[in-house]
């Protein structure tokens, strides 16, 4: 079923439970925008729910969803369209990493991660795009990562699953062009979130070397971006360099470089 509702417009945010998410919804509701917050772990949501309504008088939404289910994308549709929410913003943010050499790694785990950072985004995007395009206005922000740009050694799946969201993101804002509807890839670098635990990479170089910013700082970068319609949008000006270069460098020393930065400092 696609979104086909005319009530209030919200921006629908996937992963709203933590990190980035979290964050992009505070941003939202902070500038009056009305939230449906997705994730699986209800008591966050409705916790955030609470800060957001009690602050800044705006709706919120909380859908409980594993994204790993291949019919999760539709469920969340269903129930928008039984509630009469319109979406005006599609912020694609769930996903999740996890660290080890792909031939030892848990394939089911690797299935989940390609079910949620990629399958999920795609049928949502589809989901919900012709009320957008029918409208003639509506924003798309995808949060890929500057793993797009890398193949990603003992994160294989994860760095190949932000490649797809990247690639595939410019391709559907290219379709897009000319009906209001702007699509936004934000490419963060190591952010502080839950996400190093999750993958296991807290004890990482990416993570202990680096400079880590905020979810914060990355969820305003990248809220200001999608309102401007960027269609690429690397957090950082070391990432956004690097993202740059690494077509120049040879593949077997971006391999070893990559892999270097992954494991433990
Ligand atoms: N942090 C970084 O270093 C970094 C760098 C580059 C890109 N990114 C990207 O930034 C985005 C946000 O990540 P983050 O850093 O904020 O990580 P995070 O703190 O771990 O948050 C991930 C969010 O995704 C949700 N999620 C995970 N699996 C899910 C599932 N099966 N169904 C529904 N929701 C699920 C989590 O909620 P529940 O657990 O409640 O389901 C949580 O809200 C991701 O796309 C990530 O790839 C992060």
């Amino acid at each position: 079923m696609e979104a086909q509702t005319s009530g209030t417009t919200y921006a629908l945010i996937t992963g709203a439970s933590a990190g980035i998410g979290r964050e992009l919804a505070r941003v939202h509701a902070a500038r009056g925008g009305n939230c449906v917050l997705v994730a699986r772990r209800g008591d966050a949501l409705r916790a955030l729910k609470h800060e957001l309504e009690t602050a800044h008088h705006v709706r919120v939404h909380v859908i409980e969803a594993d994204l790993a289910h291949t019919d999760a994308a539709e469920r969340i549709v269903e129930e928008l369209h039984r509630e009469d929410i319109a979406i005006d913003i599609l912020i694609n943010n769930a996903a999740f990493g996890s660290y080890g050499p792909f031939h030892t790694a848990d394939l089911d785990r690797n299935t989940d991660m390609i079910a949620v950072n990629v399958t999920a985004l795609v049928q949502l995007t589809r989901l919900v795009l012709p009320q957008m395009v029918m409208r003639g206005r509506g924003r798309i922000l995808n949060i890929a990562s500057t793993a797009a740009f890398l193949p990603g050694p003992t994160m294989s799946v994860y760095y190949a699953s932000k490649a797809f969201v990247l690639h595939f993101s410019e391709a559907i804002a290219d379709d897009l062009r000319n009906t209001g509807v702007t699509v936004t890839a934000l490419c963060p670098g190591p952010t502080e979130s839950e996400f190093a635990d999750v993958a296991n990479v807290r004890k990482s170089a990416a993570f202990q070397r680096l400079p880590v910013p905020s979810s914060r700082d990355v969820a305003e970068y990248g809220y200001r971006a999608m309102v401007r319609g960027k269609r690429v949008a690397i957090h950082g000006v070391l990432n956004a360099l690097t993202a740059r270069m690494v077509a120049f460098v040879p593949r077997g020393l971006v391999l070893r470089v990559v892999r270097m930065i992954q494991q433990s400092a």
